[in-house]
């Protein structure tokens, strides 16, 4: 439990343990006769800490504020003068459904993840879950970067999945697949009534899109010229056909995909500025599967269960030596090289466990893994904090729960660490 005596240490108090539950009393200093300033605290409260459970704590004769305070969020009200028990039995409560909450958020946000095609258990790529699912319901333009073959692709589709315009267009362009002098009649399309040659007129991506969302593949591919184009649509809001004059209305939201160099183009002039900025309006960097704790096993675990079924065979898992190559290789080509490989293995293996051998994973490319015993000691309870606190949502009394320590104790492993909530 933590007191806090006035609004500015409750707010101090409130950022460092996000609690659970929180009783207030209304009447605060320097007017404890007036509730307002203890309404506007708890407004605060809720801003900071949405899922917290308050318990406003009235007057006697103050049923008009406590009924205000439960109107502008608070979960219960409590009249003075104070009967412990009875108070604590509304503690107790609000604390049952504060845990149900949350323990119904984590689950949701694995299934969600899971039903998206996104495996991830390592602190990184929890945290890029998070992410997404804080920016998904916004109208904002997402920018998704990493390495080839880190997911970005799979990513972006979930942005669109879990928005509020999932169910209108979302159309997909890779513009690193199309040749360049294709690629404006792809996404503008293209108006016959301006030429004589027979062919027919065409729905652009930009059109397909409207409304909904267009998901622009390897988009540092796009040559200059159709920046600059596409820049208009994202700023006016109208689309030109190839070939015609006449200006539809469009409303976009674009996601994109792009690697690490994006940034460097930008600098040498070979990506437009402005463009660029329009896209990256909020910006998530996927990390490299080398980076992921935990997540090369799992993954691969489900790869294997899907080719065991897509192409009928029954290998049963992966041998030590397997998995210990597996989590000992750089993973170059990231997920995309652990699907392949796992397929492979799963169409040649002549075994029951998949081996090292099967998965043809290059000695040279394995990392040093560390002997000492405390160095190894140290890095995984390192990855078991922050993962719990992810998975806690910041919660430092749940995540403590989840590691089966105090909060206390966790305290002071993050102090020894350097961890931050
Ligand atoms: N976290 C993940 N869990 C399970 N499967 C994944 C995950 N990330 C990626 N994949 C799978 O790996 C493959 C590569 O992913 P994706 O195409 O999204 O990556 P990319 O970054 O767009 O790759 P590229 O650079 O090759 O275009 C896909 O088959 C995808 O389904
Ligand atoms: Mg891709």
């Amino acid at each position: 439990m933590v007191l806090a005596e006035d609004k500015e240490s409750s707010l101090v108090e409130l950022r460092r343990f996000q609690p659970k539950v929180v009783t207030l009393d209304l009447g605060l200093p320097p007017d404890p006769a007036n509730a307002s300033a203890g309404l506007e605290l708890m407004e605060e409260i809720l801003k900071l800490s949405p899922s917290s459970k308050i318990i406003v704590v009235t007057g006697n004769d103050e049923r008009e504020v406590a009924m205000k305070a439960v109107e502008l969020g608070a979960y219960d009200y409590y009249q003075k003068p104070i009967q412990p028990d009875e108070l604590k039995l509304i503690i107790n409560r609000a604390f049952e459904l504060a845990n149900l909450e949350e323990e119904s958020r984590i689950h949701r946000r694995n299934e969600n993840m899971r039903f998206h095609g996104i495996v991830a258990t390592s602190p990184k790529m929890l945290a890029v879950c998070q992410k997404i699912e804080k920016v998904a319901p916004t109208d904002l333009n997402v920018m998704l970067e990493g390495d080839s073959g880190t997911g970005k692709e799979v990513l972006g589709r979930a942005v669109h999945h879990l928005s509020k315009k999932e169910s209108k267009p979302f159309a997909y362009l890779n513009c690193a697949a199309i040749p360049e002098n294709l690629l404006e009649t792809e996404l503008f399309g293209y108006d016959a009534a301006g030429f004589n040659q027979g062919q027919s007129s065409s729905l652009g991506k930009i059109e397909e899109a409207n409304e909904g969302t267009l998901f622009l593949d390897e988009v540092g591919m796009m040559p200059m010229s159709l920046q600059a184009k596409f820049m208009r649509v994202l700023t006016d809001g109208v689309v030109e056909r190839v070939g015609s004059r006449e200006a539809t209305s469009v409303t976009l939201r674009v996601i994109c995909s792009a690697n690490s160099q994006l940034e460097q183009q930008v600098q040498e002039g070979k990506f437009r500025e402005d463009l660029y900025y329009k896209l990256n309006e909020i910006n998530i960097s996927i990390p490299p599967l080398s980076e992921r704790d935990g997540d090369v096993v799992l993954i691969a675990r489900t790869m294997l269960n899907k080719f065991n079924q897509q192409f009928g065979r029954n290998i049963k898992g992966f041998t030590k030596a397997a998995v210990q190559a597996m989590e000992a290789y750089s993973w170059p080509g990231n997920v995309r090289e652990l699907e392949n490989k796992i397929k492979s293995a799963v169409v040649m293996s002549e075994n029951t466990q998949i081996s090292p051998e099967d998965l043809q994973i290059d000695e040279s490319q394995l990392r040093e893994m560390p002997l000492n015993l405390r160095q190894v000691r140290e890095a995984a309870e390192t990855r078991a904090i922050q993962r719990a606190i992810v998975l806690a949502d910041g919660n430092i009394s749940q995540a403590a729960k989840l590691l089966g320590l105090t909060r206390p104790t966790l305290y002071s492993l993050m102090d020894k660490y350097s961890i931050h909530s």
